[in-house]
């Protein structure tokens, strides 16, 4: 049977290194040629013009179908991945999440379980719930299955590991060629400020900022990058949140240190105040909203190029949910949904803004990403790459509203922000899955099996 065959005309094609005007031609699930006139009879067309072509954006931060043990996210597979690809991320990396009790195999199984069917690529990060011998073992195993990245968590009871399983973690790791992302708080000192709070009677969603304030990720991550020199092992931070943790991220590198950071819209643009607002508990999220200032450092990082990757932490919930802690902020589910709308707030608060130029947002919102967790088939448009594609259009206006969007929930942190640009057309492994901004083919991802993390810097 041939291929199916498709030409993409009279757009820019953005990488993370330069844009040129070109057509290109997709073969099957390859991007075959790229050129000027390009036609092939047979072929569909797709006429960019005034568009960019943008190599497919890539979530590094997702959690579909998690089970918090207070609530179950709002968006499985099917609603999440619906909603990524129609903001053009093609790929998203979700974090299979170990039980207590369970091996990383039988996480792996069931996260393969519930990603069938997804409509975006995706692959696997694995959350340690525990460090032991047997585990470490399992390593090797899932750098086989393509898992070569993981998530230890300083914080919460069902998931929380210690120091030394972090180092231990971190020295097995670096034998695969994996990376190992930290979730950085101090979990003690924030579970007494939380006492603290609540002995004074502070039970509002307020609360939440106050019980972990910029030290408590600073000092974590301060911890982390060293317990990463005493392992001489590559560190990466989840969700940097605070110029203080950037601050101390960098003092690492100063000292040669191999250090990768991602951070989220949200640490880009909301603000602590938010959760004064009537529906406050929709910003619960760990680590909270910060100040203005970490926002504004954190967008000279990702200028300067101190940061790695932008993902979103997408953990959806519904004010439904959220309201089992309406009277105890420290109960309010944590995480926001975000998936949908990575592309178009940067680029409208990135790029349009002149924080960031559109080269810059290709490295972070997919190369950087390609890189770090070993899917060099992705991430850039370039002859025998994936035919993972974004046809922006950057004239597109709208507003962000709690409810016009694909995600399972009647809420969204980024109501009342007005965007521009969209992905107007997105190819998966070379199926036009949307065209002028709808889903026109659902179920077309694939699990991508990662090789070894590319050292970036
Ligand atoms: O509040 C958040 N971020 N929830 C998701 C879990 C995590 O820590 O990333
Ligand atoms: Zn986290
Ligand atoms: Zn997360």
């Amino acid at each position: 049977m041939q291929n199916m065959q498709t030409i993409i005309k009279n757009g820019t094609i953005v990488n993370h290194d330069g844009r040129v005007r070109a057509d290109l031609l997709i073969d099957g699930d390859r991007i075959a040629a790229i050129g000027n006139d390009l036609a092939v009879s047979g072929a569909e067309v797709i006429d960019a013009t005034g568009c960019y072509i943008m190599p497919g954006f890539i979530d590094t931060h997702t959690h579909f179908d998690l089970d918090t043990g207070s609530a179950v996210t709002a968006d499985n597979f099917d609603t999440g991945s619906k909603a990524a690809v129609l903001g053009g991320t093609t790929c998203i990396l979700d974090f299979a999440t170990q039980e207590r009790d369970g091996s990383l195999q039988a996480a792996l199984d069931e996260w393969h379980r519930k990603a069938k069917g997804s409509s975006c690529n995706y692959g696997f990060h694995m959350a340690i719930a525990r460090w032991d011998e047997g585990v470490a073992a399992e390593m090797e195993d899932m750098s086989k299955q393509g898992v070569t990245s993981y998530k230890m968590y300083m914080v919460y009871d069902a998931l929380k590991v210690d120091d030394g399983q972090i180092y231990a973690a971190l020295k097995k790791a670096k034998e695969h060629g994996a990376l190992i992302g930290i979730h950085c708080e101090n979990w003690e000192v924030l579970q007494r400020k939380i006492a603290e709070l609540k002995a004074q009677g502070v039970t509002a969603p307020y609360g939440h900022p106050l019980s972990r304030p910029s030290e408590v990720e600073a000092e974590a991550v301060n911890r982390y990058m060293r317990i990463a020199q005493l392992a001489d092992a590559p560190a990466y931070v989840v969700h940097l949140s605070t110029a203080e943790g950037l601050a101390e991220a960098e003092r690492a590198r100063a000292r040669g240190q191999e250090v990768y950071l991602e951070t989220c819209p949200q640490y880009l643009l909301l603000t602590d105040d938010r959760y004064k607002d009537a529906d406050g508990t929709k910003f619960v999220m760990s680590p909270p909203l910060r100040k203005n200032e970490d926002n504004e450092q954190l967008w000279l990082g990702l200028k300067e190029g101190r940061l790695d990757a932008i993902g979103t932490d997408h953990c959806s919930f519904t004010m439904a949910q959220k309201a089992i802690g309406a009277n105890d902020f420290s109960k309010v589910p944590n995480g926001g949904a975000g998936v949908q709308h990575r592309g178009q707030l940067i680029y409208t608060y990135g790029v349009c803004e002149g924080r960031i130029t559109l080269e810059q947002m290709v490295r972070y919102l997919s190369y950087g990403a390609s890189r770090l967790f070993g899917m060099k088939d992705h991430g850039e448009i370039a002859e025998g790459k994936a035919a993972d594609i974004v046809v922006w259009d950057p004239l597109y206006q709208g507003r962000i509203t709690d409810t016009n969007h694909a995600h399972n929930c009647d809420n969204s942190v980024y109501a009342g922000f007005d965007v521009r640009g969209r992905a107007r057309d997105v190819l998966i492994n070379g199926i036009h899955v949307v065209s002028d901004g709808e889903l026109r083919r659902a179920g077309c991802g694939k699990y991508i099996s990662r090789g070894r993390y590319e050292k970036i810097r």
